[in-house]
């Protein structure tokens, strides 16, 4: 009786009064409180956390933020990449990416085995899908019809979109269970590029970032794309705790930002 009364208390206070403490366990004061002004602290220890690591990690160390306009790029090389990312249906182009890649492929190998997250879908039940009109796949042929003799991996959330095409295989991964990053396909494979443009969120960011610490060639280079203000204190962040090999560039694009880690 007594088990059964805890369990409907604790269904009313996780579901119908939302207390958060059920989430958000590791941002429950330690201090004696009454269970409304607990929801509330635990909303100002989650809402200030960023901004406060931030604080303390610009103590040591400021990222600077490079500008688009300002990267070094063969301008050939760009316009070959416009050519193919709108020929292809990407709407990498409108973020200005046709540029950023240009600058990338001017620092990685000249016959990288590329492994991309976020294959594109028109499924609208999906996070992140590219809408009716999207072309799946569209950069990952891009980037195949750019590099011919590359091996070339997209991977994506959605079973229904996966493919495989001439340079291209695809497999199923969750961004958010970082278990499924390491599919048997891609099995002890290194990559001089990897790019995520899969759920753009930091934790799903953070997961394709652990991976590619293990997984990234020395001279390769990880993409992160599609970054919204809001979200780049945590790459602020993320510059101060690397070390070598590795380090971090900002680069404030058309609409939105990118990181680009390198390791040297
Ligand atoms: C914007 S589309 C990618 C577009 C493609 N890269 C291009 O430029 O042509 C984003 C993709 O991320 C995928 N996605 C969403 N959530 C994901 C997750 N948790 N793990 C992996 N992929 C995810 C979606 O299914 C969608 O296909």
């Amino acid at each position: 009786m007594y088990k059964l009364f805890s369990k409907i208390k604790k269904f009313l206070y996780k579901y119908i009064l939302n207390y958060l403490k059920y989430e958000f366990t590791e941002f429950i004061p330690n201090s004696e409180s009454k269970e409304h002004q607990k929801n509330e602290l635990i909303k100002t220890n989650i809402k200030s956390y960023t901004s406060s690591m931030l604080n303390i990690s610009q103590w040591f160390y400021n990222q600077d933020v490079t500008y688009l306009s300002n990267l070094n790029v063969d301008e050939n090389v760009t316009t070959s990449l416009h050519n193919m990312f709108e020929n292809h249906g990407s709407d990498k182009n409108k973020h200005g990416y046709d540029i950023l890649y240009s600058y990338v492929f001017s620092k990685i190998s000249n016959n990288p085995t590329i492994l991309e997250i976020g294959i594109g879908t028109n499924n609208k039940q999906i996070a992140s899908n590219m809408g009716k009109y999207g072309k799946p796949g569209a950069s990952l042929r891009a980037f195949s019809q750019y590099f011919a003799t590359s091996e070339i991996y997209g991977a994506d959330v959605d079973k229904n979109i996966l493919f495989n095409f001439k340079n291209i295989k695809t497999f199923y991964l969750n961004q958010n269970d970082i278990d499924t990053f390491n599919n048997k396909l891609i099995e002890n494979k290194k990559f001089d590029l990897i790019i995520d443009d899969g759920l753009h969120m930091q934790s799903a960011n953070l997961n394709t970032l652990r991976f590619s610490l293990d997984r990234l060639n020395q001279k390769g280079a990880l993409v992160i794309e599609d970054i919204p203000l809001s979200a780049l204190d945590t790459w602020k962040i993320v510059a101060t705790l690397l070390a070598k090999p590795f380090d971090l560039e900002i680069v404030q694009c058309m609409d939105n930002f990118a990181v680009i880690l390198n390791k040297n």
